[in-house]
């Protein structure tokens, strides 16, 4: 099988999985992310494969949104297989789909990337920030019913990942401290970097006429 018509099945087994998602991270999301991996691809020379088959699979297996991840991703490399990939490659994808997460960036010891997988958690990354960032973040809080602001409420310095995806005490305007405008540094390619800028820049805007409005007293 050719590499295209690879990539096109990889698309259509995504699609499957991903278009009944009502937490933000729809096929619309996975597109997004696959066009912008594959114009950082291009920039970085990464292997087409490897990069938009990540691209494609990256939230499929997603413990925050299925109930038995490793099921997922037993019948991710049984796909794979059966659609002629070979198995370095099907171990690349999967370990880049395994570990590209903010939440595996909280731990210890976070995971080394290949380029490519660095490729695909930056267009990741850049989804989740800007004018769509900020949209996702409302309706993710609104799927998960998280209060939308408290100004008594402290965002939280450290945290680990199950209190990271704890939302007792957590708010929609908090995760922008705690995750969103922290991403701008931790992109891994230039072009990511510049892209992220100007998000960032849309997001302390979007803030401070939130908390404008909030503290108004008309
Ligand atoms: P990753 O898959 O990299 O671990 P997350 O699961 O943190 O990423 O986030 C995926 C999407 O869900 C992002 O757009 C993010 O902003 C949103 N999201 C995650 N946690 C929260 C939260 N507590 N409140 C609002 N949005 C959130
Ligand atoms: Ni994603």
């Amino acid at each position: 099988m050719d590499i295209k018509e690879q990539i096109k099945k990889i698309r259509d087994f995504s699609y499957k999985k991903m278009i009944t998602d009502r937490t933000g991270h729809n096929f619309d999301h996975i597109e997004r992310v696959v066009k912008m991996a594959t114009r950082l691809s291009k920039e970085e020379k990464t292997d087409e494969l490897i990069t938009l088959g990540a691209a494609y699979l990256h939230d499929v297996a997603d413990d925050k949104l299925v109930n038995d991840p490793n099921k997922l991703e037993s019948e991710i490399k049984q796909f794979l297989k059966s659609i002629e990939l070979e198995d370095n490659q099907i171990d690349e994808i999967i370990y880049i789909t395994h570990n590209l997460s903010f939440s595996k960036s909280l731990s210890q010891n976070p995971p080394k990337l290949s380029l490519a997988g660095q490729v695909v958690q930056d267009a990741d990354r850049l989804d989740a920030i800007g004018a769509i960032g900020i949209t996702r973040a409302i309706y993710y809080g609104g799927a998960n019913a998280e209060t939308i602001y408290d100004p008594a409420i402290k965002p939280r310095e450290q945290m680990n990942k199950s209190e990271y995806r704890n939302l007792d005490n957590e708010t929609i305007i908090n995760h922008f401290y705690e995750k969103l405008l922290k991403l701008t540094s931790m992109m891994n390619t230039p072009t990511a970097k510049e892209i992220a800028l100007h998000r960032q820049q849309f997001m302390y805007e979007f803030l401070n006429e939130f908390k404008s409005e909030w503290l108004s007293e008309i």
